[in-house]
């Protein structure tokens, strides 16, 4: 079959790359013209891990290919889908819907034979029939169908959600689109991922209900953490205690830094704008929104509390500066409001990110990259483990530091603290 890609971020080229992986001929479509000439260099733009290969195999085997032009891919292919961003608008919660618009009225110049038209960016429910509303403009109502798809694929661990989904989720007001999406997804349904089918704002509300959902178990663990920690509990025993009642399940349930990344924040306050238009008040996920925001500052002074209230001159190193590990993301990740923290109160931060330095901290002179993770622990007195990358598992922190005094604060609880508080470590973590 052939498909076009419009978008080759995150989800629009894993999903490309899969789906030619699969035997379907691709085209990835972007307006950024160095994406995509790095991508005919066989260069991923994103760090995702096996994704390169992925593309460069595709690529070799002419399934897979990077264009700029919309107009050739969108008239030869059968299936389109639109993958591009949606993040919040500006200091609001309301979605910026001007890419997806975008596309639509683009591609609307070029369709002359039937297409479907998928949605896989999230769009809030029943932004779908304003996508129809567009192409109708231009184009026969018989020669297209709007249908949605969510993506719901974690970064770092792309390829393998892609490719073995719990389910994969088709909204549809056209019952004969559904055996033709079952069709492109067949290798992926037969490894046994359920093939779910329901209205076109069904699909729409699934994947913003199943991202607040997983924002609020995070949420809510992170709350009990905190009571943990004024209670003398182990969050950790709290986690197995209730993630072992198969009702509750036990993901989601580690205790950490406030959740970032480009979808749970963005997600969370698209649900609540799009309930607010329809007058219904989502509470649980507006205090969801509201707990997250406190945790980035209550963790950030947790930091002056462990230093004693004195951060100035200190020299500080954060690990992993990412949303998460195993990806280069840094969009709402909780460093964007601790390192700049540290800086204010007068620390000389180091960071060290396995996916390298980070355009949003550059130009000062308290705050440095490092290349190795033995560079950025010379001589720190405090270490923050920011994400749980598998380097920073097994620190021997006395050798990397070489200092006698120094403390640790693991935000995502990878260390035993009775181990290291024997090695005589001053060391801190989450709800423990
Ligand atoms: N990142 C994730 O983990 C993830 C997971 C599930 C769903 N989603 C959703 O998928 C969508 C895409 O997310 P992403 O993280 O891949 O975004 P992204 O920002 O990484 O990529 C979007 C791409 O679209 C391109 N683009 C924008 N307008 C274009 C146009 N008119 N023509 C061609 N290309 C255009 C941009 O240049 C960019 O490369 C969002 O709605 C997001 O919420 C993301």
């Amino acid at each position: 079959m052939k498909l076009c890609m419009i978008g080759t971020g995150y989800v629009g080229l894993v999903s490309g790359a899969c789906f030619s992986d699969l035997g379907n001929q691709v085209y990835c479509v972007d307006k950024d013209k160095k994406k995509i000439d790095k991508l005919n260099k066989g260069i991923s733009p994103i760090y995702e891990p096996g994704l390169e290969d992925l593309i460069r195999n595709n690529f070799k085997s002419k399934r897979l290919s990077f264009t700029n032009n919309l107009e050739n891919s969108v008239k030869d292919s059968k299936i389109i889908f639109i993958c591009v961003g949606t993040p919040s608008k500006k200091k609001s919660n309301l979605v910026d819907l001007s890419q997806v618009y975008n596309v639509a009225k683009s591609i609307s110049k070029y369709i002359k034979s039937y297409k479907i038209i998928v949605t896989k960016s999230t769009v809030p429910v029943t932004i779908g029939d304003e996508i129809e509303k567009i192409i109708a403009k231009k184009v026969k109502r018989s020669l297209f169908d709007v249908v949605s798809n969510p993506e719901f694929l974690r970064e770092g661990e792309a390829i393998r959600d892609f490719k073995y989904p719990d389910r994969i989720v088709i909204g549809s007001n056209n019952k004969k689109i559904f055996k033709k999406m079952e069709l492109i997804y067949q290798p992926i349904i037969k490894k046994g991922a359920k093939f779910l089918c329901t209205s076109r704002k069904g699909a729409e509300l699934i994947k913003y209900a199943s991202n607040a959902f997983l924002a609020t178990k995070i949420t809510f663990i992170n709350e009990i953490a905190n009571l943990c920690e004024a209670t003398g509990v182990n969050v950790e025993d709290i986690s197995v205690g209730i993630g072992s009642d198969a009702r509750i399940g036990s993901r989601f349930l580690r205790a950490g830094p406030a959740y970032g990344g480009s979808c749970f924040p963005k997600d969370t306050k698209g649900l609540v704008s799009i309930a607010d238009k329809f007058k219904t008040n989502l509470s649980i996920v507006k205090s969801v929104i509201k707990s997250n925001h406190d945790r980035k500052i209550l963790l950030t002074k947790k930091i002056s509390k462990i230093m004693n209230n004195k951060i100035k001159n200190k020299k500080i190193t954060v690990l992993g500066v990412t949303f998460k590990a195993n990806t280069d993301d840094m969009r709402e990740s909780s460093s964007l409001v601790l390192i700049p923290y540290l800086l204010k109160k007068g620390g000389i931060v180091k960071y060290y990110d396995p996916s390298g330095p980070k355009n949003e901290f550059k130009k000062n002179k308290n705050l440095k990259f490092e290349k190795t993770l033995i560079k950025a622990c010379l001589g720190s007195d405090l270490i923050v483990i920011n994400t749980e990358w598998d380097e920073f598992k097994s620190i021997d922190f006395k050798k990397m530091v070489k200092k006698s005094n120094f403390k640790i604060y693991d935000m995502r609880n990878l260390y035993n603290p009775i181990e290291l508080r024997k090695r005589n470590i001053k060391y801190y973590s989450v709800g423990r």
